[in-house]
């Protein structure tokens, strides 16, 4: 079967997360993606965490599936020469260098757009144009300088920053997003163009909801579905809400059976307005269905602790696997606090490809995430990372390279 994205070739000059998750979705999707890497060293994640001495990190081999990788050399004048060449074969240039690296190796903007005028150049950076567009960014400056981490955790205690990575993958997303989208102008307009992804932005667009929140704070003073409301004070900025759900229907994390030895023994529990009544009904207190300080939403607010107390008392009864299939006979939104042991177990993930193993040939067998994005006519199949280098000939000849000359290229540390 045919992919979404066949034909399409990518130039993949990025290392670490935030690029590669990019990259690799595209990869999944059908794309030729040629990894260009520092010859002798690769992407620095390469060797970063290893768990398996001399062998590609987990790091490493989990964000770059699908790929082809060669090492050049873009500082040697041979190596550009190398690197100009596959600009013109290529239709995506994908980056996310420390600002300015581009322009330093040469290939500014103008250049790439002489060398090949339809070429799509997509950064991810930090910043975008401001005071820090100069700053380099790892995942959790982008978490906090994007509004997150302020937002993030209990009242009373720092701010904290979250363990899914929304800086780097979730930059990788937007910028991908943004990539098929030029792809798909291009085929109007003939051009190519630039497309930028700032980590910033990225986190930010993430964390809408709490800009909101801000102006109806700004507002009104107060915000009634946040744990500071009724007893608690509201200052200036939107607080952090511990596991308060952010939309209009209360939530919080429950411990169930067991939460005393196992730490993620727990459950979301959602009091959502129309099965309210039957929530009463499964903790027992079948009374706050009709009591006038329970019966409603808006009466509810007043007291989301105590019924999350009381809901409590009811879901430390039972495991949280035991709670779900209850509450959800009734229609309770609900959900486990599943652990990384246990999505890595669960049969179903493994099944529609969520979680995928892979073979290695250094590494041998483990796991990593497929693609969450399912197309009907575009299956993914996960292949395994390239090795450092591992198809640098391969590419050269389809370049037009004869043996002799990637030979002098090689001796001569181009490649
Ligand atoms: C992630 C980041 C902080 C890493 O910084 P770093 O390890 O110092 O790496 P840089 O991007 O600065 O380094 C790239 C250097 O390697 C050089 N380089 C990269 N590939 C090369 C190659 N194949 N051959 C020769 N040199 C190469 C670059 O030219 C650059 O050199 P310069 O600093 O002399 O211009 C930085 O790249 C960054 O801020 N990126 C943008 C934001 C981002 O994506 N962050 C998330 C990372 S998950």
């Amino acid at each position: 079967m045919s992919k979404a994205l066949d034909g399409v070739r990518i130039l993949d000059f990025t290392h670490v997360q935030s690029g590669p998750t990019c990259t690799q979705l595209l990869a999944w999707f059908g794309a030729d993606v040629i990894k260009v890497e520092r010859a002798g060293a690769g992407d620095i994640t390469r060797e970063q965490l290893r768990d398996i001495p001399d062998v590609d990190s987990l790091y490493f081999t989990m964000l770059n599936h699908n790929k082809r990788s060669v090492t050049i050399d873009t500082k040697n004048p041979e190596g550009k020469l190398v690197l100009e060449a596959l600009i013109q074969k290529c239709d995506v240039l994908v980056e996310n260098f420390a600002p300015g690296a581009l322009d330093r190796m040469g290939f500014t903007w103008e250049r790439i757009q002489e060398l090949n005028p339809r070429m799509i150049v997509a950064s991810v950076k930090g910043f975008g144009p401001g005071p820090y567009e100069d700053c380099k960014v790892y995942e959790n400056v982008a978490q906090c300088a994007g509004g997150a981490a302020s937002t993030t955790g209990f009242d009373d205690g720092p701010p904290v920053v979250s363990g899914a990575q929304i800086g780097d993958s979730g930059t990788g997303l937007h910028l991908a997003l943004g990539i098929v989208t030029a792809l798909y102008q291009r085929t109007l307009t003939g051009r190519g163009q630039k497309v930028l992804a700032a980590m910033q932005d990225g986190v930010l667009n993430l964390c809408r909801v709490k800009l909101r929140d801000q102006q109806r704070l700004e507002r009104t003073g107060t915000m009634k579905e946040y744990p500071q409301y009724p007893n608690g004070t509201f200052g200036e900025a939107v607080p952090r809400a511990g596991n308060a759900s952010g939309g209009g229907q209360p939530g919080w994390i429950l411990k169930c059976k067991g939460w005393e030895t196992d730490p993620n023994a727990y459950i979301y529990f959602i009091t959502q307005a129309p099965v309210w009544a039957k929530i009463c009904n499964v903790i027992g207190k079948e009374e706050w269905a009709t009591d006038p300080n329970y019966a409603t939403p808006a009466a509810r607010l007043p007291h989301l602790k105590d019924i999350f107390a009381e809901i409590e008392r009811w879901t430390m009864t039972k495991t949280k696997f035991e709670a779900m299939q209850i509450l959800n006979k009734y229609d309770i939104p609900c959900g486990p606090i599943l652990s990384m042991k246990e999505i890595a177990e669960e049969p179903s993930l493994r099944k529609t490809g969520t979680i995928v193993e892979v073979d290695h040939p250094t590494r041998g067998k483990y796991l990593t995430v497929g693609n969450p994005i399912k197309l009907s006519d575009s299956p993914t199949e996960v292949t395994r990372s390239p090795l450092l280098g591992e198809h640098t000939d391969e590419v050269m000849t389809e370049l037009g390279y004869s043996p002799e000359q990637i030979s002098a290229l090689r001796t001569a540390g181009a490649i």
